[in-house]
């Protein structure tokens, strides 16, 4: 007997900042699983970004563009009346390590308190990317290390560029 259902739309929200290998393993995942898996941004944050909204936009949409159910968007105010708007029924989060277990653990939760129709899955990255964080990379890189493959080749070139800007000015 086959069933129907409405198309399982899942979101994946962040700062990505910049995105990183862990987060396109995870992408790739959602990807298969889900008929749809929205990249959401998270926009207008107080913290002053190293890309801008638009360039995280452009950079993951490049790196997704053969993949025709991942779509890219920025998001403010609440995730969960962001993803109502969007009929999705599922976030994605991944999970690297135990220490990201009590902040995923109250989110998720919040969020269920918030919107009970929404579900939280979690997916871990393949281990080679476990150590992997926006925040070291930016660190690393900046510090003059090797982030080749712990990023995409896009990321890489334009973390290059906006070093080269700032010594050039
Ligand atoms: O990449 P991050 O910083 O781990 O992503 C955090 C994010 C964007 C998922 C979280 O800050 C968020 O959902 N912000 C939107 C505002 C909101 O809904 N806050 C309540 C969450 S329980």
């Amino acid at each position: 007997m086959s069933q129907t259902h409405p198309p399982r739309i899942a979101i994946y929200p962040g700062s990505f900042d910049p995105l990183t290998s862990g987060h396109v393993d995870i992408i790739e995942r959602g990807a298969r699983i889900f008929d749809s898996i929205i990249v959401a941004i998270l926009a207008n944050v107080e913290k002053k970004p190293l890309f801008t909204e638009n360039e995280r936009v452009s950079i993951i949409r490049d790196v997704f563009k053969q993949t025709t159910n991942v779509q890219v968007e920025t998001f403010d105010g609440l995730l969960v009346d962001y993803a109502q708007r969007k009929k999705a029924s599922v976030l994605v989060r991944g999970l690297r390590a135990v220490s990201d277990f009590e902040y995923e653990f109250q989110m998720a939760l919040m969020n269920r308190h918030l919107a009970p129709g929404i579900e939280t899955v979690f997916m871990m990255p393949d281990e080679k990317y476990t150590y992997i964080s926006s925040r070291l990379i930016k660190e690393v890189f900046m510090l003059g290390g090797a982030i080749d493959g712990l990023v995409p080749p896009i990321v890489e070139d334009k973390l290059k560029r906006k070093q080269a800007g700032k010594k050039s000015r």
